[in-house]
């Protein structure tokens, strides 16, 4: 991620130097600038996230500097925080009319300089990413209520009336739909209810704005499934108060969703584990098998320096790669002696199973080249696919090693378990040809 860019601007290099200690422990790119000039210049050739600044200062002062930056396009989404020694509510009072963010007195800069600098920038990194679409066919009003919005840090895209709204978010999902209700072509009530009808844009808040304040028009608004009702007119302040509210709302609404999603799916994971379990359980010379190949292969990415999230991932993946043997007949999975050749074709299609059981689970669709691929090998001629080296995929090789050598070890019907030395000379010799080099010498290095 790329660091924060901040602007300091201050005649006194004393001041600079305390109030960029103070914002240090942010880890923010920090330029400084000597005066309102300066930093105007600085601000339009590159762009900062936030700029913190003085008043009274040589060539162009505080004030002045935070009026210019909000008057060009390019610098007016910057927030800006003053900090000045000048504390009377007339100074802080005009400090915001220029369109400063927030006003600290000078001395007081060691309590709230950092937690305000680390707000905003929380807030606006949210708040760039938001697309706000904005429908009025009153141009003027477009204009404002755009710029408002900008200034306060979102994205905007705008459409004169319903009908043309409706072909951008053919190309467009914005965050936050804001509309007037009458328009020419196709009005409010009608955008509002095409917008419900769309699977794909149904769940997009919707805020009214209009200079009807009749309590029949709201309602039926309110009933077609518009979030929100603004009356006009209204200043912008209370417009982005009342956007930043309703996206919050929803930003809290997907995340109980998401969390929702995740329980499910733990839930399901959970379930499908046990059916491994139980599977193996019946067979007492499987039994463990897939959880010690879970161990193995964690154990092997951890090594390689894996994130925990990847091993978390791995562990599951292990666990079900044998799912599809749930779809291999009883007399062949459980045959107390070696298999012939059409038997051993019916155990050859698990990972395809194994594939068809799990693909229609998204939250899964990462481990499945796992299920479906851990019989490959390096030369080709493993199955279902017959992929070599650097195709399969790296869990399906490393999934393999594990595989190979918990099978060796353990006891079948038709021999015990093989002692440890002779299973690792085995997994050396098929180096290269059946497992994949580097997992091999990782699960050498593991297993140690
Ligand atoms: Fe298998």
């Amino acid at each position: 991620m790329t660091k924060p860019r901040i602007l300091i601007v201050d005649d006194s290099a004393a001041i600079r130097r305390s109030l960029k200690v103070l914002i240090e422990p942010l880890d923010a790119e920090i330029i400084e600038a000597a005066n309102g000039r300066q930093g105007f210049d600085l601000a339009k050739e590159s762009s900062f996230n936030i700029i913190i600044s003085d008043i009274e200062m040589p060539e162009m002062n505080g004030i002045d500097f935070c009026k210019n930056l909000k008057s060009n396009p390019v610098t007016q989404s910057i927030p800006v925080v003053i900090v000045s020694s000048f504390d009377t509510d007339d100074d802080i009072n005009k400090g915001f009319e220029a369109g400063a963010s927030m006003y600290i007195p000078k001395d007081e800069a060691k309590i709230y300089l950092k937690k305000t600098v680390e707000e905003i920038l929380t807030k606006s990194t949210f708040q760039s990413k938001r697309l706000i679409m904005v429908v009025d066919d009153s141009t003027s009003i477009l204009h404002i209520v755009s710029n408002g919005l900008i200034q306060a840090g979102f994205q905007v895209i705008t459409a004169e009336n319903g009908k043309k709204a409706l072909e951008l978010l053919s190309v467009n999902q914005p965050d936050l739909i804001l509309s007037d209700i009458d328009m020419p072509e196709m009005n409010g009530f009608e955008f509002c209810k095409a917008v419900r009808l769309n699977p794909n844009l149904s769940l997009i808040p919707f805020l009214v704005m209009s200079a009807n304040t009749d309590r029949g028009h709201m309602n039926r608004m309110m009933q077609q499934g518009a979030a929100a009702y603004i009356c006009k007119p209204f200043n912008t302040d209370q417009l982005v108060i009342m956007v930043e509210k309703l996206l919050s709302d929803q930003f809290l609404l997907l995340l109980k969703e998401r969390e929702r999603l995740d329980a499910e799916s733990n839930l399901m994971v959970a379930s499908i584990t046990s059916l491994v379990t139980a599977l193996e359980a019946r067979d007492p010379y499987t039994s463990g098998h897939s959880e010690a190949v879970a161990e193995i292969v964690s154990g092997m990415l951890g090594l390689a320096g894996g994130r925990s999230v990847e091993i978390e991932r791995v562990i599951i993946g292990c666990r079900l790669h044998d799912i599809g043997k749930i779809g291999v007949r009883d007399s062949v999975l459980l045959k107390p002696g070696k298999l012939d050749k059409v038997e051993f074709d019916h155990i050859k299609e698990h990972p395809i199973i194994g594939y068809n059981i799990l693909k229609s689970i998204p939250s899964l669709s990462d481990i499945i080249p796992i299920v479906q691929f851990h019989h490959e090998r390096m030369d080709g001629k493993g199955y279902p696919d017959g992929l070599k080296g650097d195709n399969i995929h790296l869990w399906a090789r490393m999934t393999a090693v594990a595989d190979t050598y918990h099978s060796l070890i353990s006891d079948r019907p038709y021999r015990i378990g093989m002692i440890r030395e002779k299973a690792l000379q085995i997994i050396s010799d098929i180096k290269g040809t059946q497992l994949c080099p580097e997992c091999v010498d990782l699960f050498l290095k593991w297993v140690d």
